[in-house]
């Protein structure tokens, strides 16, 4: 899939249902995630693959969707890398998505959600403490077809050359 139409399609699906991956198409949603670009490259996250079905059932604690997929990645920040972890994360999940969406499958970002109980699923994940449990995508297939929801039109949000100016 063409990098616009990943763009253009991508959505947060919570009505997801199991799918096989396979290792390849994992390692290219990973790899996408480790190109992000971070402050000064500092790159200070990983990854963490789950697989396993009773860790994904206790993840799903977090949101239910969760417990619906064979598989979900969790994005790990670790702040004394970087003052810009949260930003550095938050690119390496976006380039994640858009990497999922453009190989078919669907997933959505959870952080609210997980971070309500960050400490239980830092110590499911076996996550040490210094470093924050942020950012859970599970990954499947969407049951539904699925529909980007409606985003701000350009017009609104788009000043040419000065605050205000119309194009
Ligand atoms: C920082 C952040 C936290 C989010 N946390 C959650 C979450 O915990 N659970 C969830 O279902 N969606 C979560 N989302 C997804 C948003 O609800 C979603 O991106 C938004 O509704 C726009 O929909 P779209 O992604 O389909 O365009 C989060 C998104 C962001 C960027």
């Amino acid at each position: 899939m063409d990098l616009f139409e990943a763009i253009a399609k991508r959505a947060c699906v919570r009505d997801l249902e199991a799918v096989d991956i396979p290792e390849e198409d994992l390692l290219k949603i990973l790899d996408a995630g480790r190109r992000a670009p971070s402050g000064m490259n500092r790159q200070p996250f990983e990854f963490l693959v789950i697989r396993d079905p009773e860790t994904i059932k206790a993840l799903a604690s977090a949101q239910s969707c969760i417990g619906d997929v064979s598989c979900a990645i969790a994005l790990v920040a670790d702040p004394e890398r970087s003052r810009w972890w949260l930003e550095d994360i938050s690119a390496a999940t976006e380039n994640m998505l858009l990497a999922i969406t453009a190989l078919g499958y669907a997933t959505v970002w959870i952080e609210g959600t997980l971070l309500r109980e960050e400490a239980t699923h830092k110590t499911t994940l076996g996550v040490p403490e210094s470093l924050r449990l942020m950012i859970l995508l599970p990954i499947g297939k969407a049951k539904e077809p699925v529909a980007q929801p409606a985003k701000r039109p350009l017009e609104e949000m788009v000043y040419w050359e000065k605050w205000g100016g119309k194009g």
